[in-house]
Formats: C-alpha cells, structure tokens, sequence
C-alpha cells in the first residue's frame, strides 16, 4: 500500500506477484489476487483474479485477463491497497472457486485472504445461509467476508453508518474459533487494509521512503506512523521472505491484535472480548515497537544453483559454520573447550535437575532431535523420550513439571508443534525452543531456546536446517552436560569434531556426481529401503523421508535392530536397500545385518566410513557409498548428505517438482 509515492498499476500488480513467489514454497496449488479497478478513491471497486495452479498460471491470467479489458497498466495510483495469496488447499480442491481471495458477495464488498482454518465455519455457514447467503466454494474461509458483510450491513441496519472498518473485523474475530492470519480489503473502505491473526503469523513490513524518518528514533513507536505523513508502502505477509527486498523493518503481529493500515498510516487495536456502546466489540489501542529482520535477500535467491534444495544442500558447510559461530570456545586463554549457548544460561540448572527431557517435533525435526537423542542421554544422564507434536496431542501424553521440553521446529510456526508447546505450557514444564525463524511463534512462546541460524530455507523438504538442528542439540547436550571429569575427555573430542564438521561435509558434497549416477541407477524403481540403527536410525527415517517427499517414490527407514521382525519379508533381489554402517559401536552388528541380507540376494548399497570397504563387502558384493568418518554422534551429520543428493538427483532424473513437492508445504500452520 504506497502513500504519496505514486506508483502504476503494473508496478502494484508485480509488487502483489513477487511477494506470492517468495511464498509460493508454503502453498501452491491455486492463488489469488485483488487490485482496485479505477485510481480515483471515491467509486473504488475492487477486481478479483483467481487461478488454479502455481504463481505463474496466475500471472499469465492475470496479464491475459487485463489486456482484454480497459485496464491501463501505465495508470498510476496515490494510495493503492492490494491483496494476494497463494493456496495449500485444506478445504476444498485446488480450483478459482477455492482459491482466495474469498469474497462476500457479488460487488466484492469484503475480500478475504487466510492462511489457517476456522474450525467452527459449519454453525457460522448454517447461520449466514439461513440469513440469504449464498455461498460458492466449500472452503472454511468463504464464511469470514460474508460475516463481515452480515456485520457491516447490520450496523448500518441499525443506523451506524460510522462503522469502521476495525470495528467490523473485531466483530468477526469475536466469531472466529480456530487458526488464522487474515487480511481484509473492502469496496466499502477503500484505501484501507485490516489484518489480524490468531495462531498462525503475521509480520507487517514498514518500507519508509524518507531516510531520516526511517532512522529516526521515534520511528520505534508504532503510534508515531499514524501521524505521520511520509510517503511509506507498507507490506502484509505470512512470512519475511516476501518483505526482505522491500524493508527490514517489521512488526511482528501479536494474537488477537488487528492492524489497520488506512491511507499509508498504521493503527494497532486489541481485541477485547468485551462489547462497546453499540454492541459491537470495544477496540483498545496498543503501540509496538518495529525489528530489523536480519536477513539478506540473496540469501532468499537461487544464486548459481538450479533449485533452492540443491543449493541448500550445497551451502551445509557454511551453515553449520553459522549455527556454531560463537558458540564453541576451544583454547585461548580459556583453555578448556566449552559450549556456550546464550539462550539457555539462565535456564541449564532447571534444565539439568528435570526428571526427564521431551523432544516434541514433526517431519525432519522430529528426526534431528531423534538423531541428538543419544548424545543428550550419553553427556545429560537424564532420560530423553521422543514426541511427534501429534501423537503427543492425540494422546494428551503425561507431561509434568519436572520436565524440560524442548520444541525443534524449522519454522517456528508448525501448527502441531504450537499446539502442543502450549499444552506442555498449560502442564507447567519449561519449555526450550530451537527454531530456525527468529520472532516465530514457537521462538516467542517457550521459556528459553536457541536459534540454529541456518539462513533461511526456501526448498519445501528440510536439509541444510537438519543438520544445524542436530549441532544444536549436540552442542545442547554440551551444555547440559556440564564439566563433569568423567566426560571430559569425550567432551572436548565432540568439540573438535565440530570444528571439523564443515570441512567433511564438504569432503562428502564430493559424492554429488556418484549419488547422481546412484540416482539413475534406481529412477525407475518403487521402492527404496534405508537400513540404519543408533546415532543412524534417523539418518534412515530422513534419508527416506527426502527420497518420499521429493522424488514421490515410496521409502521406508527401517531400525536394522527390527529388520529380522517384518522387513526382511520384502528382500528380494529387485528391492534396492541402503544400509548405513559407518564406525560407531553398531558397525559389527550392522556387518551382520549386512550378510544376512546378501543371504537373501538382497540388492545392497551400503554406506560405510572411508577405507572399510573390505569390511563391508564381506560375504557378496554391493555398491558402496564411503564417506569420511567423524566422532559417532555427529555422524549422522555427515551420513545424511549422500542420501540429500540422492533424493536431490531421483527427483530432477524423475522430472518432478524438487522445490514445491506434490501435495507438500514448507511450513503447515494447520492441524
Ligand atoms: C512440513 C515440511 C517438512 C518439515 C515439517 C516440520 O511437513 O514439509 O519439511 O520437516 O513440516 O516443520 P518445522 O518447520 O516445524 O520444522
């Protein structure tokens, strides 16, 4: 939304465009948007576009559409607000019906677009259908624009043509059960934007275009922007990656908070469930203070890569040096070699005198805290147990006090990792983030945490964010360890390890042309199995999950342990199977599982530490994978790479989509 800054409508269009890209990894099978028709501000209607498919099919549509009409790319606008979204469909299939903006009504009055579900749409659905409303898709969302117009029509009923826009939306809100981030736009109010949120994020970007004002220090008071006459475009999203090239300048939207942006300025109200004057609901003003996103916008480009995941898997070395930065001390005038971890200072005696530690997470971060498990038992003494955010909520597993609770998640904002955040909340245990999106929900809602500072992550399957997840938690397991004699030794070994680890993940990014030639080796096959156990079961649950998400073959990672109880039913000799036996103390029995399979002409690749080659060959022969060898529990670090390439090339050989996964989201803030 410009003001004073006069901008065309193409310029507003591709402003509209670019941020739906930047997002397009978290959604993409329809998207939508709405621009007004006409630049003179009192008959403002508002046009809408919707189209199924990815960004580009909009684009086109959206061009093909405009120049069919009498639509003047070149017209130019003072005030300007406009609305986008790309989808990931919840309710409904992906089709221009489903796809958002959904609208009120014929004339457009109320446009919504949502990120989220509204889990009570079917009682308001009944209700707005028996007050004449007709609705056309079967999305959750179509019901928030036509409730607004049910609101709005009212108070004017009722002979409030004051009715401010804010004043609709909390009246809505007060209706809404669920997950949202929403953005409203109005024929009724043109110029004007309200977005508000509940569970799931919203950012709000301040690009001022008067340098003296955007350094100054008032500029922290966010009330000071409602007076405030500079020319600014002011940007709504779901995600700082949409906002990064325009501002660094951003407010993170609070539940239950709506903000209105109206003719370039900016007011922020609190809902309160409490009723006004006129019965609707009584708004509270509340100020902010603005952050400076620290992130660069090349960091969110392609550079000379093809794909975001290629090179994402490519920069492991240097964003492991990132997550470690700072954080290992080794020699010096300090002489013994220590971890320290800012985040947790306060909180590691707490954290050292609980009963137990719970890792709760989903999909890869589930894994890389799967992976840490052992170290953090080994360096802790304390006992850890597993949770998929999920299970742990289906369950309502016993959580209590005397536990930590540590909540890994990417993202920050995965719903199912929110959620149970807040009932390990409710159970009163501390509560440890490690997330990667500094100012996401779950970074701001735990006690304590530790961001990994992987740079962000674009390719909707995780890679280079799991690896900095399992150096967290080594170096959590560092930290929670403390200086124990008895381990010390094993400690600083962990330490050096570190030091060392970018450099051999280096060395193993070698193997990218032989993974590629693995690759076509089994492009046409069904069915992968990957065979680990200890530190390297998870390399095997996310060595398969990345050949399922994105080279949509089936995969399974199995515990070698469990191999003799079911799966070894499926060995044949067609049946491609990775076994990972690299040295740790598992590699003998690994050695035995491996002549067990070659019993059964079992078709092995087998993935074992540089110069051991003979030792797994024993007893048939198999494609070797070798990879260097560095202290047990950072192996899977390394060990995972090979199996990232592998997925990495399975899927361009197969000709899918390797950034945007059928089906797939990058960060699912829905349950
Ligand atoms: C989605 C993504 C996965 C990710 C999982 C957890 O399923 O596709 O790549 O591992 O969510 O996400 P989080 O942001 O919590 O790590």
């Amino acid at each position: 939304l410009n003001h004073n800054v006069n901008r065309e409508r193409r310029y507003i269009l591709e402003v509209l465009f670019n941020g739906l890209r930047r997002l397009e990894y978290r959604g993409y099978d329809s998207a939508g948007i709405s621009i007004d028709s006409l630049s003179s501000s009192d008959s403002l209607s508002p046009l809408v576009f919707r189209q199924e498919g990815n960004i580009e099919s909009l684009v086109k549509s959206v061009y093909q559409e405009v120049a069919t009409t009498d639509l003047n790319l070149e017209e130019s606008f003072d005030v300007h607000a406009g609305i986008a979204h790309t989808r990931w469909a919840t309710h409904g299939e992906p089709a221009p019906r489903n796809s958002h903006p959904q609208t009120s009504g014929a004339g457009n009055e109320f446009l919504v677009v949502h990120n989220g579900v509204v889990t009570n749409y079917e009682v308001l659905k009944e209700t707005l259908l028996r007050h004449g409303f007709n609705f056309e898709s079967e999305t959750d969302t179509e019901v928030i624009p036509k409730l607004a117009k049910f609101v709005f029509d009212k108070a004017n009923e009722e002979g409030d043509q004051t009715v401010t826009f804010s004043q609709v939306v909390l009246e809505v809100m007060r209706h809404l059960e669920g997950a949202y981030a929403l953005i409203f736009k109005s024929r009724h109010y043109p110029n004007e934007l309200i977005a508000c949120k509940r569970g799931s994020p919203l950012l709000l970007g301040v690009k001022e275009f008067n340098e003296d004002v955007c350094n100054g220090p008032s500029f922290h008071d966010v009330k000071f922007l409602a007076k405030n006459d500079q020319p600014r475009e002011l940007f709504l999203s779901s995600d700082a990656n949409a906002l990064v090239e325009h501002t660094k300048k951003v407010l993170v939207i609070e539940d239950g908070e709506v903000v209105h942006l109206k003719d370039g300025a900016v007011s922020i109200l609190k809902f309160d469930h409490g009723k006004g004057k006129k019965g609707l609901a009584r708004p509270a003003s509340v100020q902010r203070a603005l952050s400076v996103l620290e992130m660069e916008v090349e960091q969110i480009n392609k550079g000379k890569y093809k794909h975001y995941m290629q090179k994402e898997i490519h920069e492991q070395p240097e964003s492991l040096t990132t997550t470690m930065r700072g954080r290992l001390i080794r020699g010096g005038s300090c002489k013994a070699k220590t971890v320290l971890l800012g985040g947790l200072k306060d909180h590691l005696k707490t954290i050292r005198r609980s009963r137990r530690i719970v890792f709760i997470g989903c999909g890869t971060s589930y894994n890389a805290a799967l992976a840490a498990r052992t170290i953090l038992e080994e360096l802790s003494g304390i006992p850890v147990t597993m949770e998929i955010a999920s299970d742990l909520l289906d369950r309502q597993g016993p959580i209590y006090r005397e536990d930590t609770t540590v909540f890994v998640s990417q993202s920050g904002e995965t719903a199912d990792t929110l959620n149970a955040l807040e009932y390990a909340l409710e159970n009163g245990a501390l509560c440890v983030g490690i997330t990667n999106t500094v100012g996401s929900a779950i970074a701001r809602h735990t006690h304590c945490g530790v961001h990994i500072n992987a740079g962000a992550e674009i390719g909707v399957a995780s890679t280079k964010a799991y690896t900095s997840q399992i150096v967290v938690m080594a170096m959590l397991a560092l930290a929670i360890g403390g200086d124990a004699i008895s381990s010390q030794a094993r400690r600083e070994a962990i330490i050096d390890g570190l030091f060392e680890l970018p450099s051999k993940v280096r060395e193993v990014l070698k193997l990218d042309q032989e993974m590629r030639d693995l690759a076509q080796l089994l492009i046409a096959e069904q069915s992968l199995l990957v065979f680990g156990r200890g530190y390297n079961y998870a390399t095997a649950l996310e060595g398969a999950l990345k050949v399922k998400e994105v080279a949509l073959m089936h995969s399974e990672g199995i515990l070698a342990g469990e191999m003799k109880h079911g799966p070894l039913a499926l060995v044949d000799e067609n049946l491609p199977i990775v076994v990972i036996a690299t040295r740790d103390t598992c590699f003998s029995k690994q050695q035995s599982v491996i002549q067990q399979l070659n019993a059964r002409k079992g078709r092995l690749i087998v993935m074992c530490s540089k110069g051991d080659v003979a030792s797994v060959t024993v007893g048939g022969s198999c494609r070797v994978i070798e990879v260097p060898q560095v202290e047990d529990c950072l192996q899977p670090v390394i060990n995972i790479v090979p199996l990232q390439l592998l997925a990495y090339h399975l899927t361009v050989l197969r000709g899918y989509n390797v950034d945007q996964p059928r089906n797939l989201a990058k960060s699912v803030t829905t349950e």
